[in-house]
């Protein structure tokens, strides 16, 4: 479920209305929903249950403070790209013996201070930086928890900019490579305690079968690895997909049952069921890393409209978000629904819902037929609270916008508005 739904003709986050948040806190405004972030969070950890596990959330689809206090809260463990995301789970109040670092270019700077924060582990993407990792825990006096990457040559079947898990991805070491490494770090690297093993193909998966294709392919190499060296973990990594098509209709229902939607989610349960069995013998403890799957359906981006402009082709709904406040449409294709705020009729227009900044690539559909909304009004991107607010930035000189996190029908500002002064604040 989501906690998206339209009450006596207005469109609600749990019990609070969301025009009156447009209205008190201006837009461009993400509101997430706590209560479908932890239901999420809860059904995912019931999914696997019987498997000795943790979620690990992956932190870089929303690393709001809010956001990451609440599901420190559940018990999260976090996924982590960068020195700043463990910065932040420090902050909220999440447990660093619980975060695994991964990404293909960690500095010395993230290194050391990973090192000293006592991280779970360190997940290594390269034989480089597993040795330049046991020099700078040896310089330290320390010992490097880690677990390799391994890249397991199954085709994701997801958008090519988030395929990650094919040969000629950036990403891990090469499947048929990875039993001589753990044998020359076991020799040669004395500051480096191999921990586990770690894969991730890729997200936004609708299917489970790249999931099972790559289990069932790795799972020897992980038994092999826990004989020889004695690793304790393997991480499965993130990837779950979700509805973004027709996603505030699917809120009614459980979004993994959707059948109106066009893309056929991979179900919670399913993913559960299909892997529980593969999983539970193992002897390893199993991490998951999902980013989307926890969020993604917990946020939306408010935006108003400010202008129609009727061309000889098209018409044009301008509102007063970018391409800088949610950057899926222009970079991946990717889809959101655009509902209005209050309860629209049946008629539709066909219209291109685009931005104010100065690149064709600014808009948020095209061609698409939508319930008509007028200049002032304002209307939801749907699906916003993965990789939304994250990669917003401040091109054109616009200031980020607000976050508002919704529990029940209390609504906190989690994040204030940048205001001009924040903009250049940085600049000597
Ligand atoms: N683990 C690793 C190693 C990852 O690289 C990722 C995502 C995840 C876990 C979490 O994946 P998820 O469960 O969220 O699918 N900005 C893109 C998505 C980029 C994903 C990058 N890696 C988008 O907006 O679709």
């Amino acid at each position: 479920m989501h906690g998206f739904a339209y009450q006596n003709g207005s469109l609600h986050c749990e019990q609070v209305d969301l025009q009156a948040l447009a209205t008190e806190h201006g837009t461009p405004l993400y509101v997430y929903s706590a209560g479908t972030i932890r239901d999420h969070f809860t059904r995912l950890d019931e999914a696997m249950h019987g498997v000795d596990h943790e979620v690990a959330y992956a932190v870089k689809a929303n690393s709001n403070l809010g956001v990451l206090r609440l599901l420190a809260g559940l018990g999260a463990g976090f996924d982590i790209v960068s020195g700043g995301e463990l910065f932040r789970v420090i902050k909220a109040g999440g447990n660093p013996a619980k975060c695994t670092f991964a990404g293909v270019g960690k500095t010395r700077e993230e290194i050391e201070y990973a090192l000293q924060q006592g991280i779970y582990s360190f997940n290594v993407e390269s034989e480089e930086e597993l040795r330049y990792l046991n020099q700078v825990a040896g310089e330290l006096g320390l010992i490097a928890p880690a677990a390799v990457r391994v890249n397991p040559n199954v085709d994701a079947k997801t958008h090519k900019y988030i395929s990650t898990g094919k040969s000629e991805n950036k990403f891990g070491v090469d499947f048929e490579a990875i039993p001589a490494l753990y044998d020359r770090a076991a020799a040669e690297l004395p500051h480096i305690r191999l921990r586990g093993l770690q894969m991730h193909i890729g997200s936004q998966l609708t299917s489970i079968q790249p999931f099972i294709e790559a289990v069932e392919k790795v799972t020897p190499l992980a038994l092999s690895l826990k004989e020889k060296h004695g690793i304790e973990f393997w991480s499965i990594g993130g990837g779950i997909g979700i509805v973004y098509h027709d996603s505030l209709a699917a809120g009614d229902m459980h979004w993994w049952d959707a059948k109106s939607a066009e893309e056929r989610p991979l179900t919670l349960p399913q993913y559960g069921e299909a892997l529980v069995p593969r999983l539970r013998d193992l002897g390893l403890k199993i991490l998951l890393e999902p980013g989307r799957a926890i969020v993604g359906n917990a946020g939306v981006l408010l935006t108003r409209c400010l202008y129609e402009k009727k061309g000889t082709a098209k018409t044009f709904k301008i509102v007063d978000a970018g391409m800088n406040d949610l950057i899926r449409p222009a970079l991946y294709e990717g889809h959101h629904e655009i509902v209005p705020l209050t309860e629209p009729g049946s008629e539709r227009r066909k219209v291109d819902v685009v931005g104010p900044i100065c690149e064709s690539g600014d808009f948020f559909c095209q061609d698409r037929e939508l319930p008509d909304f007028q200049p002032g009004e304002t209307v939801a991107l749907m699906s916003a609270g993965a990789y939304g607010f994250v990669m917003a930035s401040n091109y054109n000189t616009r200031p980020l916008p607000a976050e508002i996190l919704v529990d029940g029908s209390t609504a906190s500002v989690v994040r204030r508005r940048q205001s001009l002064d924040d903009l250049i604040a940085a600049e000597l």
